[in-house]
């Protein structure tokens, strides 16, 4: 067995707590890896809401979604996450952050801390008890170390009779190895 790099342990949390009918959020879509894992486990009875600026990465996922005959149980919303509060109706019981720049596509597109931040708290209120926010922070980039700080400051603020917080992450990789925060609401 190998300890799992970040992105691929927030899959393994993921598929530890979620259920099939459950409603989750891709808080940033991207090229959709998250959408579709997300997808496939919530089944046909499940929701997946789905947010990026980028319309290129929406329609991207979109299509990824129609060829593997996903799309049922998916809403994509090309804005931002802030946005969390206002378009998803009722609790959820996953939300996944991926944060940073789209690989291959426009480095100045980033996630910022203040919506982060905004978006981040409209998760854990909407979240069900036992629930989890999973946060991949990638922060190589200019702006990343800045919403690291502000998003890890964020989580060690929460209180832990109302969160667990864990963070998870390879400390001895060169190049600002990605961090794993997950978020598990314990009571409301
Ligand atoms: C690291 S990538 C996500 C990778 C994605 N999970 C995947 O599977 O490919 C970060 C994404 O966040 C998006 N983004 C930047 N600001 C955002 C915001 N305020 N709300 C939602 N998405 C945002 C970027 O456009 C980019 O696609």
């Amino acid at each position: 067995m190998k300890i799992q790099p970040s992105v691929r342990y927030s899959h393994t949390i993921l598929s530890q707590l979620v259920q099939n009918g459950d409603t989750v959020v891709d808080a940033t879509v991207g090229k959709g890896n998250d959408t579709e894992f997300l997808s496939q486990l919530v089944g046909e009875n499940g929701k997946v809401y789905g947010f990026d600026v980028q319309a290129e990465a929406i329609n991207y996922t979109k299509q990824r979604l129609d060829d593997k005959n996903l799309s049922s149980n998916v809403t994509l919303f090309n804005t931002g996450h802030e946005n969390i509060e206002k378009l998803v109706d009722g609790p959820i019981n996953a939300a996944i952050f991926n944060l940073g720049y789209l690989p291959g596509s426009n480095k100045d597109i980033i996630t910022k801390p203040d919506t982060t931040l905004t978006a981040i708290k409209a998760c854990l209120d909407k979240l069900e008890v036992n629930g989890v926010v999973v946060l991949v922070l990638y922060y190589g980039h200019d702006g990343g170390p800045q919403e690291k700080d502000a998003v890890i400051q964020y989580a060690q603020s929460l209180d832990q009779k109302a969160f667990s917080v864990m963070q998870y992450q390879f400390i001895n990789q060169v190049h600002c190895p990605p961090i794993l925060l997950a978020i598990q609401k314990n009571s409301n």
